[in-house]
């Protein structure tokens, strides 16, 4: 790697020069959503200042530079993950409504009493709460595969509960409470041999990984603008073409339409059948920003930067006595949660917070993982490419501190 540029990039966030509590921010929450470059926040204005109009409806000027942009955003996703046509990437809410959506309509329409999905241990609510759901819908069976105390899951055990009634796979890319990053390729592998589709979510691999849909074999990839250095309120549904053409609609309205009478509507070709009213306009031109703005990083590079940073905090972590990291799969994304004894975490984001370091506390919308380490919830640093060694050196002084006063 070049050297990466980390000053220009900070220079590109305007809130990292916010002050917090008189302190220089250092912001640490990023799995649960990052901060946005200028680019981005600029492009949204800039749409609203002079291109706004509602999308595939009008003749007008406006209605056609909208529609136009709005459409570039979806090459420019497609391209980022590599899909094979846009035709595959449907705008949706975040990575949460994707996967609601593919419960309720791929799920409902395959899936029948007694089968069985399967997710992992590690999952986050949004991974398993659609499919108990589903389940309660249509007496499916939510199976969990197991995952070992550092974090990962096991294998083995995996496959072994993958047969003839498994009507669907739903894994974690990267887990957004251990920073684990399941082999996927391999799940897909084990799974499609036994023509079993297979759901990720990425909604924390997205950001500090590069991804290929076509190269993983994915059925479904979902991930969130907002963890993407995007805007809030829009995320994407990837989906094979075959898969999304056989399945229903999620949701009834216009632009998914083809023809309405009162006896009966045709639906829309991809990807408006799944696009149902008014979409999320300037916000899909932001992500398409955002997707912009880290082609001109690389995400290899990012990757690669965001790693050192993970190395260099969990060492230092490790020096500090009493502090317990969650979570050491070998393979594993820039994430550190930990506990502090009987700290409770909310008390070490509380205290950290008067430092300007901004962390979550918390069960990290996991709650059985903190289940399965017997701890009601952790502290979680989680780092962005704009983070520096600095500010892990500042974050574990303020642990330091903190230990100090807590006794
Ligand atoms: N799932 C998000 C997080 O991990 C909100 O914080």
């Amino acid at each position: 790697m070049t050297t990466f540029p980390i000053e220009r990039i900070r220079a590109d966030f305007p809130i990292l020069a916010e002050k917090i509590r008189g302190k220089d921010l250092v912001y640490l929450d990023n799995a649960a959503s990052c901060q946005k470059p200028d680019i981005v926040i600029e492009c949204m204005n800039h749409v609203y200042r002079h291109d706004y109009a509602n999308i595939h409806r009008g003749v007008h000027t406006l209605s056609v530079r909208s529609t136009d942009k709005y459409e570039a955003a979806r090459e420019k996703v497609r391209d980022f993950i590599n899909a094979e046509s846009s035709k595959e990437i449907i705008f949706v809410r975040g990575a949460t409504e994707a996967i609601n959506l593919i419960a309720q309509t791929y799920g409902k329409a395959n899936i029948k009493a007694g089968d069985e999905i399967l997710i992992t241990a590690m999952e986050h609510h949004s991974n398993i709460v659609p499919w108990q759901m589903l389940c309660e819908q249509t007496e499916a069976v939510l199976r969990v595969a197991p995952m070992n105390q550092v974090g990962e899951l096991l294998f083995d055990d995996f496959t072994q509960l993958l047969n003839e009634k498994t009507k669907l796979v739903a894994v974690v890319h990267m887990s957004n409470a251990l920073g684990t990053i399941n082999p996927v390729k391999d799940i897909i592998a084990a799974a499609h041999a036994k023509d079993i589709p297979v759901l990720l979510d990425g909604a924390q691999a997205i950001p500090h990984i590069p991804v290929d849909v076509q190269t993983l074999d994915c059925d479904f990839y979902v991930f969130s603008g907002h963890k993407l250095y995007g805007p809030s309120g829009i995320g994407v549904l990837y989906g094979k073409q075959a898969f999304l053409e056989a399945m229903p609609p999620y949701q009834g309205g216009g632009d998914m339409i083809r023809t309405v009478t009162f006896e009966k509507s045709t639906y829309a070709a991809l990807p408006h059948k799944f696009e149902a009213g008014t979409p999320a306009i300037a916000e899909v031109i932001g992500l398409g920003a955002a997707i912009g703005y880290l082609n001109g990083i690389g995400m290899a590079d990012i990757a690669a930067y965001e790693a050192e940073l993970l190395t260099y905090a969990t060492e230092q972590a490790k020096q500090i006595d009493g502090l317990k990291i969650i979570g050491e799969a070998k393979d594993k994304g820039a994430i550190l949660s930990f506990t502090l004894g009987k700290i409770h975490p909310h008390d070490i984001g509380t205290m950290l917070d008067s430092l300007g370091i901004a962390i979550r506390a918390g069960h990290h919308c996991a709650m059985p993982v903190m289940e399965f380490y017997g701890v009601p919830a952790t502290a979680r640093a989680s780092f962005a490419m704009y983070n520096t060694k600095q500010e892990i050196d500042v974050l574990m002084e303020g642990i330091k501190s903190l230990i100090k006063v807590f006794g």
